[in-house]
């Protein structure tokens, strides 16, 4: 059983897609802790009523970087996490939390990376750049996690079509269906050993 944590920032609905997948196939991968960067984060409110440990952690509860980092990775322990799902997380994840986690890290983006992505590509503006660009394709990536923004390897790709007379609104929503089928077919394929993004320590035969 693959332990997951998801981070968010936002509205949570990929976090949603993740839990009811994970619970309706149960064996696969399971989520064990959601942390929010936001007090008022709807992830939050979403992993309340799944039953799911959720911490909030920012500079409103912890003043340094450092802390933050040191408060996150002793959740992660404490939760035995074996791998991390940002899902819509907007800080970014330092060098330092990268090496001390030292197990998967991943990253859905909206877009087909690397186009349409990097520091301040997130919510709307991804999608106004994508219809403003004439690209006749856009989709969901998901990567794993380096110290850049929307970097490292690509472990999923799909596209859709971009429609004539498509709007901020209606692009979006038809990548946000495809994220919600995308992010938990890649659990349960890592889960299943079918995508190797490195164990780093994991151990997913224990349960
Ligand atoms: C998703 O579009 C994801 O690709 C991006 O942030 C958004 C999060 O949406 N990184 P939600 O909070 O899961 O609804």
């Amino acid at each position: 059983m693959l332990r997951v944590a998801v981070f968010a920032s936002g509205t949570g609905t990929n976090l949603s897609a993740i839990v009811d997948a994970a619970r309706s196939a149960p064996g696969f991968f399971a989520v064990a802790l959601v942390i929010v960067s936001r007090a008022d984060a709807g992830a939050g409110a979403r992993a309340a009523a799944a039953g799911i440990p959720c911490a909030h952690i920012s500079s409103a509860t912890h003043a340094t970087a450092a802390e933050r980092d040191d408060a996150m990775l002793e959740l992660l322990a404490a939760h035995r996490v074996d791998l991390i799902a940002l899902a819509g997380y907007l800080k970014r994840i330092s060098p330092y939390f990268i090496a001390r986690f030292g197990k998967p890290i991943l990253n859905i983006h909206p877009a087909l990376l690397p186009e349409f992505g990097g520091q301040g590509m997130y919510g709307c503006r991804v999608f106004e750049a994508v219809l403003a660009s004439g690209a006749k394709a856009s989709g969901v990536t998901i990567h794993l996690v380096d110290e850049q923004y929307d970097h490292g390897p690509i472990v999923f790709q799909e596209a859709i079509a971009v429609l004539d007379g498509d709007t901020v609104e209606s692009l979006a929503a038809r990548t946000q269906a495809l994220e919600h089928r995308a992010y938990p077919l890649v659990l349960r394929r890592i889960a299943e050993g079918e995508i190797d993004v490195g164990g780093g320590g994991s151990d997913r035969r224990s349960g």
